[in-house]
């Protein structure tokens, strides 16, 4: 089938690969010229574990294009996804212009029957929106649905090959057997494949994200008592995990949740209840909790450390999570930001996001490797788990180190290999090793 992708950031690129992969024939436009340009050459605008591969296949196989010209790249497609930013504004609330330009460009240039998908995690009722703005322009004969995305950054590529589950909605049969020709292999290999109306499939995108971000505040919010109490939070993860109703996955306590999808899904769907007239307090506290993981290890160095003026602090891993460069609402960086207004001296290792955390931190120094970040540091602080993190080793960083501070912001080390290197050292949710 031909298909077009509209946006061409983590969402549309490894959608579209995927789709080419599929076996469809799939043309990919992106408003932004510099990245049509860099991916037109076969260069990659951000990092993401196998993706560079599978594009170059694609292309190479004659599947896969980049067109930077919306009326070829949407022309003659008989479904065109949109899969473009959601950017929060100011008050939290979802920033939907570029879902409407892209709305707009379809209603000028599509020929024929077409189905307008939004992929992007939208408020529910903007496929409404998608479809009003295309029926004032009046050109193209549509229908419209929705298929939330669940990919995860890092592991983008395996998600969009091999998901755990589709979910398509539209209140139209007609769009939902383009969808279902569109998916035809990935039924036949028996993945999950949910059909819903229109307006719940929008909904459950910020439903499973709020939720997953709810688990984590709720692991974050007991660390903080077993802080207190003197207890571990991993012991009690693993316990909860073992009653499958609750699950282990997401109950990880740490420097909590960044990224570009839950705090700001997180956000917007607060927002989108409170539109509704029902006040969904219960986010606002997640929210809150997530704020204060990253307090209380911008505390615990502060307990470690005294005074921070003229401290040096290493930040081990600065992106939001392993294996992505995304430092986008990345606790790494909110801490680095309360370190430097405290007057401390910060310096970053990551194995892939150094060039983005510069730019948004440029008070930020950046090291080429972990214990080069240690050097003469008076303090060092998990921040990502990424496995260059994980596999430190640890007395050849404590040897590099003015002081043998070590803070765990995503308990990655056992309080026995911290001590046994000699560090004092301070995990999350979990007694100190002060000896
Ligand atoms: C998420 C959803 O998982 C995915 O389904 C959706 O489509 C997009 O949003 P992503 O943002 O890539 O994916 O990251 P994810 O792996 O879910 O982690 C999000 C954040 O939560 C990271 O900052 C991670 O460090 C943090 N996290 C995750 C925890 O702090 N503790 C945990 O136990 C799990």
């Amino acid at each position: 089938m031909q298909i077009c992708v509209l946006g061409t950031g983590h969402v549309g690129l490894v959608t579209a690969a995927a789709f080419a992969r599929f076996g469809h024939d799939v043309c990919a436009y992106d408003a932004d010229a510099r990245k049509m340009d860099l991916l037109q050459r076969g260069d990659m605008p951000f990092y993401e574990p196998g993706m560079e591969e599978l594009v170059h296949a694609e292309v190479a196989a004659g599947r896969l294009r980049f067109e930077p010209d919306p009326a070829v790249a949407i022309r003659g497609a008989e479904a065109v996804f949109i899969c473009v930013g959601t950017p929060p504004r100011a008050d939290g609330e979802a920033n939907l212009r570029a879902v409407e330009a892209a709305a707009t460009m379809v209603a000028e240039h599509a020929t024929g029957d077409v189905v307008v998908v939004e992929k992007s995690t939208v408020p529910a009722g903007t496929a409404e929106r998608v479809a009003a703005t295309m029926e004032r322009i009046g050109n193209a004969r549509f229908r419209v649905a929705s298929n939330p995305e669940f990919l995860r950054e890092g592991k983008a590529v395996q998600d969009a090959l091999h998901p755990d589950r589709l979910l398509v909605g539209s209140d139209v049969p007609d769009a939902l057997a383009v969808l279902r020709r569109i998916y035809a292999t990935q039924i036949e290999r028996g993945v999950p494949y949910i059909e819903t109306d229109l307006r719940s499939a929008e909904l459950a995108k910020h439903a499973c994200n709020a939720f997953l971000s709810m688990k984590i505040s709720y692991a974050n919010a007991l660390a903080r008592i077993c802080e207190r109490a003197d207890a571990d939070v991993t012991a009690i993860a693993d316990v909860m995990g073992s009653d499958p109703r609750i699950g282990r996955a997401f109950l990880d306590a740490g420097l909590g949740f960044g990224g570009y999808c839950f705090p700001k899904d997180v956000q917007a769907f607060e927002r989108f209840a409170k539109g509704l007239g029902y006040d969904f307090g219960l986010l606002r506290e997640v929210e809150r909790i997530n704020e204060e993981a990253v307090e209380a290890t911008f505390a615990r160095i502060k307990e470690a450390c005294w005074n921070l003026e003229s401290k040096r602090v290493a930040l081990l891993g600065l992106s939001f999570k392993p294996d992505t460069d995304d430092v986008r609402f990345a606790p790494a960086l909110k801490l680095a930001r309360l370190l430097l207004d405290a007057g401390a001296e910060v310096i970053g290792f990551d194995p892939q996001a150094e060039p983005n955390a510069k730019r948004e931190v440029p008070e930020l120094n950046v090291a080429p490797g972990p214990y080069d970040a240690a050097e003469g540091a008076h303090c060092a602080v998990v921040c990502t788990e990424w496995d260059q993190v994980r596999s430190i080793d640890l007395v050849r960083l404590r040897t590099a180190m003015a002081e043998p501070v070590l803070i765990d912001g995503r308990n990655v080390f056992t309080p026995e290999a911290a001590a046994s290197a000699g560090f004092r050292y301070y995990p999350t949710g979990r007694r100190p090793t002060l000896a």
